[in-house]
């Protein structure tokens, strides 16, 4: 096959839409996209790079790099099912190291299907492990849930915001920056960021998408990353970044807020537990090099690199 992997050509993304949806769908027999969109809010944002991949002018497979500071990670990697098992998701997973290279992130690492070896296997062959189960949770949302921290949305000074944040990331784990994120919920409408701490200095913030053509979709607020400074007040933090997190929820009308965390982030987990959250799917990260970047048993992050 006459294969050329480069950035995908904004033309081609309703294609790259269809074959991320069926591809997944086949794989898992199921819809799970429904009216989210990660393509295009993706595409759209600074701190992501999309790659296609074309057999001759059409294209059969992408997928999207996403850069967090020095912590980088893939997906969804898509490729058209008839042509699967016929080396396109390697050509796409080499040029994806390419673009880790060329950002020098430190961290790389991907989330994939914890039951699937052909999964486990492809991303072995390019130095990914897999590590910790991640769980997708979720808990209903009650309308009286009430706001409380303050919003991304009302600050001014995007700089200073998009600061604030990094300080918390990076007392986490050093090199780690969600300001893509930071911009892309606000630049794009696509959700708001949810702070608690003191207005100048956040002790901690989540980055949440909500409603239908975002990664949440309709009823959903979905969490894509939060973040809690770590020291001796970090659990009350979390507590109260969590119970925000309902309010903004139910302040936007949605029914279910969804989180993601990596069950070796072992407090985070138990407390999300002990709050009402129950996984609808566990996977699996995989990890390159093998070690556990920010995946530590104190660490209260949540995230999923889906
Ligand atoms: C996953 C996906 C992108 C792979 O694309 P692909 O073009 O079929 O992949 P390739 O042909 O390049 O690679 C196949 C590799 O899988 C691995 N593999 C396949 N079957 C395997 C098995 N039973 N055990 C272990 N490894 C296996 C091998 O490493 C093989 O590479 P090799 O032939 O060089 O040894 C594609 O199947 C897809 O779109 N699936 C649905 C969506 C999806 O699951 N995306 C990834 C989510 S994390």
């Amino acid at each position: 096959m006459d294969l050329d992997v480069r950035a995908l050509d904004a033309a081609d993304l309703g294609v790259a839409d269809e074959i991320v949806r069926d591809a997944f769908g086949t794989f898992l027999g199921t819809d799970t996209f429904g009216d989210t969109d990660l393509l295009r809010t993706r595409f759209r944002a600074a701190h992501t790079t999309v790659l296609g991949a074309y057999a001759g002018s059409d294209l059969v497979g992408s997928t999207v790099v996403t850069r967090w500071g020095d912590v980088g990670w893939l997906g969804p990697l898509s490729v058209t099912p008839k042509l699967w098992d016929a080396g396109v998701g390697s050509r796409l997973l080499t040029a994806t190291l390419d673009v880790f290279r060329d950002w020098g992130v430190s961290h790389q690492g991907l989330f994939t299907f914890a039951h699937s070896p052909r999964h486990h296997g492809l991303y072995q062959k390019f130095g990914f492990w897999p590590r910790f189960l991640t769980a997708i949770m979720s808990r209903p949302v009650a309308p009286f849930e009430s706001p409380s921290g303050f919003l991304g949305s009302a600050w001014t000074d995007r700089a200073a915001l998009r600061a604030a944040c990094a300080a918390v990331t990076g007392a986490v784990h050093p090199g780690l920056d969600v300001g893509g994120e930071v911009d892309a919920v606000l630049d794009q409408s696509l959700g708001d960021v949810v702070l608690v701490g003191e207005p100048e200095a956040p002790a901690g913030f989540a980055v949440g998408h909500t409603g239908a053509g975002t990664e949440a979709g309709t009823g959903v607020a979905f969490v894509k990353f939060a973040a809690v400074a770590p020291g001796p007040h970090a659990r009350g933090t979390f507590e109260r970044l969590l119970l925000a997190c309902g309010g903004w929820a139910a302040a936007a009308g949605a029914q279910r807020l969804v989180v993601g965390v990596s069950t070796a982030r072992h407090d985070a987990y138990r407390h999300l537990l002990g709050a009402g959250f129950r996984t609808d799917t566990p996977g699996v990260t995989m990890h390159r090099p093998n070690t556990a970047g920010y995946d530590h048993p104190d660490v209260l992050v949540l995230d999923d690199w889906r």
